[in-house]
């Protein structure tokens, strides 16, 4: 049997739903969010019904989830200097949405759920940190109770990247909600897809509207008028706009949210429950967590053992794999400081530190990841728990 790894989960969701209607935005012909000849207010409806979702008061639907990232670091005035503590253990557009506001990212060790560390934190706090970014990694969140305290402590705000966690909780409140701002991503291998698309989530209106303003080429905008830059309080910005086409479909997937979460965890629990927990360890959470099970990760004790199962899964068509390449802070553009400017902006402005990530280092190596696809079949299920009995007994 051959089961691959697909790390697509909304998009396995997508049905007559998105399809009726994504052909009723494209019968009104209005596919831009503020005006047309029929305006459906897709993008609207999408960040209203969002906000009731994640119960919080303001919600901005964008481009991307990188670009969503961009905005919360703009709106809390993030920028040359500035230094944003992340953990390595994360896709790009984490650091690069910092650097392209001109800040520098410090790479911060990560602890056993794979999330930054905070005891690791208040060690890489210096006079240039200003912000926390808190990747929930993996539908995994972030111990946010002790990032809440630490940032408080030390006046850190808190940014949530909450790109492959949405629809995950700590203490009964979703992830992206906790701290000043979050940014999601409706990218095609995330919980809800729109095939790209993101959204800010904040209770901070000040947030809010720097935010829409700079997502609206910084033009001040009321309802669905022009813009105006003719007025004190507009910056200078870029078009980070959604369309009505994907506001559209995220809006049917977002109805399909509750069965897309319990899915996946039945699939979750169906291997997990019947897998020997004193041979395979799996990835830790923080207490009072609700995960959004997009993976099984199990921890090795060496990166030998880890590829010997890795190799025997795959042998066996299972697609387990290390979770990709390499950690962020070993690519290049971090070790050579790389930019698309001659002057290395903004690495000549805020200066970049190389850090400890041992942990990190370590972990990235030995733990095997295999996506739980929402296609898998009972029959599938079966035959991964046989396997995964299979490799405990020859080993
Ligand atoms: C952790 C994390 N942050 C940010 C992003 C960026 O999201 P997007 O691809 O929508 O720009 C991703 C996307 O994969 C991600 O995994």
């Amino acid at each position: 049997m051959k089961i691959p790894n697909d790390p697509f989960i909304g998009t396995h969701y997508i049905g007559h739903e998105e399809r009726q209607a994504v052909k009723k935005v494209l019968k009104s012909k209005s596919l831009f969010r503020y005006q047309g000849p029929n305006l459906l207010y897709k993008t609207d409806e999408f960040e209203l019904n969002m906000q009731k979702y994640l119960n919080v008061k303001y919600v901005l639907a964008c481009a991307n989830g990188g670009s969503a990232i961009k905005l919360c670091c703009i709106a809390n005035g993030i920028g040359p200097n500035d230094e944003v503590l992340m953990s390595p253990f994360t896709f790009i557009a984490s650091a690069s949405s910092v650097l392209a506001c001109g800040a520098v990212p410090k790479f911060v060790d990560i602890d056993e759920t794979m999330n930054i560390d905070p005891n690791a934190i208040e060690k890489n706090i210096g006079p240039n940190t200003k912000a926390i970014l808190a990747i929930h990694m993996q539908g995994q969140p972030c111990d946010m109770s002790k990032i809440m305290k630490i940032a408080k402590k030390h006046n850190l705000i808190v940014i949530e990247d909450a790109a492959q966690a949405f629809g995950a909780e700590i203490n009964g409140k979703k992830v992206g909600t906790i701290g000043d701002c979050g940014a999601f991503s409706l990218q095609a291998g995330k919980t809800i897809t729109s095939g790209e698309g993101g959204f800010l989530a904040t209770n901070n209106k000040r947030i809010y509207e720097i935010a829409k303003m700079y997502h609206d080429n910084g033009g001040f905008r009321n309802g669905c008028d022009y813009p105006t830059w003719e007025n004190k309080e507009t910056i200078f910005g870029e078009n980070f706009k959604i369309t009505e086409l994907q506001s559209a479909i995220a809006n049917e997937q977002l109805k399909k949210i509750n069965l897309i979460l319990q899915h996946q965890k039945n699939n979750y629990d169906y291997i997990i429950n019947k897998i020997d927990k004193k041979f395979y360890n799996i990835r830790p959470s923080v207490d009072n967590s609700k995960l959004v099970y997009s993976n099984i990760s199990l921890e090795f004790n060496s990166s030998d053992e880890c590829n010997k199962f890795i190799t025997f899964m795959n042998n066996n068509g299972i697609g387990f794999h290390i979770y990709c390449s390499n950690l962020i802070n070993q690519f290049d553009t971090f070790k050579y400081q790389q930019s698309w400017h001659n002057s290395h902006f903004p690495y000549n402005i805020s200066k970049y530190q190389e850090t400890n990530c041992s942990k990190a280092e370590s972990l990235f190596k030995r733990v095997a990841w295999f996506n739980l696809s929402a296609s898998l079949k009972k029959k599938h299920l079966k035959y991964i728990v046989q396997k995964l009995e299979e490799y405990k007994n020859e080993f």
